[in-house]
């Protein structure tokens, strides 16, 4: 029996409902991360859990060496059409060892995280991004504000994309952030669901502590403006394995 993100991110519906995922967004985002680590061009980038490779792509236009890794099989062939020398994709597991002090950055962004409902997953998963780090490397981790997402929920709409009405449900049971979606196609009825851990920022600063990542900034949003607990869209954290 497959788990929800391996079978809802390699369907095309997933693609379909978020379509309209901006990628002025990204590199806006990603364009404010580099001024802030000042990363020199050639260094070496993972993108773990790419996607359709969206920072990827950006990033090894800008003169970065990248490779992107994800689960899913359909996201990665729709990569692979791009790839170049300083550009490769690979099917891949985050909690599974890739490559060890290989990069001088890993990126796990846009809450590609707390899928496990396991602490020792999501321990593994961290441990392989710290593992994959140069000496001196960075990892940063791109999450949704627990505190804000919860009061945000329940949230019910409709989203029209491409003839098809996706009916979306959002909730919290206090331990997951639960998204249920319905829709019909060609007559057919489909469900499928997100459900993602609610990780505190403690957690994450004792997890990183843990795989040997030193917290260095946590940031509220895009612009990377400082994280808020209360309003802040985002938690994004910059940490770093020591020299
Ligand atoms: C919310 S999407 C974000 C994708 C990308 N980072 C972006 O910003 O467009 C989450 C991604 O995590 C991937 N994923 C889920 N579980 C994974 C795992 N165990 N290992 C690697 N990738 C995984 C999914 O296939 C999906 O592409």
């Amino acid at each position: 029996m497959k788990k929800w993100f391996q079978s809802w991110f390699d369907s095309p519906y997933y693609h379909i409902l978020y379509k309209d995922r901006d990628n002025q967004e990204a590199e806006y985002f990603m364009d404010n991360l580099l001024e802030q680590i000042h990363l020199p061009i050639n260094s070496s980038i993972l993108d773990i859990a790419c996607g359709k490779g969206r920072h990827s792509m950006f990033l090894a236009d800008k003169g970065y060496h990248v490779t992107g890794i994800d689960l899913s099989e359909q996201s990665i062939e729709y990569c692979k059409q791009f790839e170049r020398q300083s550009l490769e994709f690979y099917v891949h597991d985050m909690r599974e060892i890739f490559r060890t002090n290989c990069y001088d950055v890993a990126l796990n962004l846009f809450t590609s995280f707390g899928y496990f409902n396991s602490d020792h997953d999501n321990h593994l998963a961290l441990r392989t991004a710290s593992m994959s780090l140069k000496p001196g490397g960075y990892f940063i981790l791109d999450f949704f504000n627990p505190n804000l997402i919860k009061s945000k929920t329940p949230q019910q709409h409709i989203k029209k994309v491409e003839g098809i009405d996706f009916s979306i449900y959002k909730y919290s049971d206090g331990n997951t952030i639960e998204k249920t979606i319905h829709f019909n196609d060609a007559g057919k009825d489909f469900k499928f669901t997100e459900s993602v851990q609610i990780i505190s920022k403690n957690t994450f600063l004792n997890h990183f502590n843990r795989v040997g990542l030193i917290t260095k900034h946590i940031f509220g949003d895009y612009a990377l403006n400082p994280f808020e607990e209360k309003s802040s869209e985002r938690m994004i954290f910059i940490t770093q394995k020591p020299q």
